[in-house]
């Protein structure tokens, strides 16, 4: 039904991920396979949406109605089985905010805030940012299989612990964590009194398994998490600024909303509503199609990589549209292996960006049509081989 083979031309069109490339990555004409966000068209609902807001021709001062909760709460329970009410939900113009507000919230500086890594790298940044101490848990890599270190991770909680923060599904490895992992890190969780800040933005993008919502594992985990949700990477509306954040503890909840209104980030702007509501009512049978296809890509640069380019292994990509490559095997780190890559012709994020013992990685964006993702890979395999000799 939606043609993904087909995708609107960004070049000029202030687009980070077009126009930035070159000049952030050092080249010319870069084929962008960075920043996450699709090159896809969105859901034609959302288009129209749009439309018929522009054509009001006001955007005077606008509020978020029940129409648009009643859109989140039903998106939660059909595609999450996550029973939200409309207090539960609070506005902010991205998760990252969130994260940064749910830290202060939770913390004082000179706190220990614990991460799994490596991770998206804003979690570094928000944690330091306001004064705290990021106490890192590396994931164990199982044969380029990511899972947690359990002994580890508790044994890197102290008094001055207040926060695990969770990527689910985890960005950079597109792990979808399992409920036997979710809940052994739960009970740790509570055994040792830490707040969880679930960032599950990438919860719909799931290819295999399923995203457990961690607040739905119990009681416990309930009261105890600050979920944060958005239709951004989804339905690829990063700029139109939304995020949900779902907290089901009241006092908590009421703390954290003061805390957006206090840094004036409490309102939406008037194209949000419409968008998301289209979205979430109406974006679910385009939303199965992009699964598949990006399935497709998938496969195609696993088989591709692993038939052509022995120096790079890909993690198994179970949710996200972001692989993660090791290609500790070129012998490139950091700023040399960004510039061997570049040299290919494409831009890919260093893995340094997810942590500084990653530099010898590299994630590959695959929300673009299949004929970019066979031509990246191309390039990779020529740049490697000329390489080789
Ligand atoms: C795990 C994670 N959290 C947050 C974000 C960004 O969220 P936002 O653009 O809503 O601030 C991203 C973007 O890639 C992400 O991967």
């Amino acid at each position: 039904m939606f043609d993904f083979d087909k995708a609107p031309n960004r070049k000029g069109t202030n687009s980070v991920k077009w126009d930035n490339a070159d000049a952030r990555f050092g080249g010319k004409n870069l084929l962008p396979m960075w920043i996450a966000d699709m090159d896809f068209a969105v859901a034609p609902a959302i288009t129209e949406a749009i439309h018929k807001k522009a054509d009001q021709a006001v955007f005077g001062y606008t509020f978020l109605s029940d129409a648009y909760y009643d859109a989140v709460i039903h998106w939660m329970k059909t595609r999450h089985n996550f029973d939200v009410a409309k207090e539960e939900i609070v506005f902010t113009p991205g998760v990252v905010p969130a994260l940064d507000f749910a830290i202060q919230l939770l913390t004082q500086p000179g706190d220990d805030v614990l991460v799994e890594v490596p991770v998206y790298g804003p979690f570094y940044r928000m944690i330091s940012k306001n004064g705290c101490n990021i106490v890192e848990t590396p994931l164990k890599n199982d044969n380029e299989y990511y899972t947690f270190d359990f002994e580890d991770l508790e044994s890197k909680i102290t008094d001055k612990t207040k926060v695990f923060m969770l990527c689910s599904p985890h960005n950079p490895s597109g792990r979808v964590w399992s409920r036997e992992e979710l809940t052994r890190l739960a009970d740790i969780c509570k055994r040792h009194d830490l707040y969880v800040i679930a960032d599950e933005i990438h919860n719909d993008l799931v290819l295999e398994g399923e995203h457990i919502v961690f607040a739905t594992l119990n009681d416990w985990t309930a009261s105890h998490t600050i979920t944060c949700t958005a239709p951004s990477k989804t339905f690829n509306l990063a700029s139109i600024l939304d995020s949900n954040i779902i907290i089901k503890d009241k006092e908590l909840r009421e703390k954290f909303a003061e805390k957006c209104a206090s840094a004036h980030v409490s309102s939406s702007n008037c194209f949000v509503e419409p968008v998301v509501t289209a979205a979430y009512t109406q974006g679910a049978p385009w939303l199965d199609e992009l699964l598949e296809y990006i399935k497709g890509n998938r496969d195609y640069v696993c088989d591709f990589i692993s038939k052509h380019i022995p120096e790079i292994t890909v993690h198994p990509m179970e949710g996200t549209y972001l692989a993660w490559l090791n290609c500790e095997k070129l012998g490139l780190h950091g700023d040399d292996l960004v510039a061997f890559i570049s040299k290919c012709g494409v831009a890919m994020n260093n893995g340094s960006f997810f942590g500084e013992k990653w530099d010898g990685y590299c994630r590959m964006n695959l929300a673009c049509p299949r004929e970019n993702v066979v031509k990246g890979c191309k390039m990779l395999e020529e740049g490697i081989s000329a390489l080789r000799k």
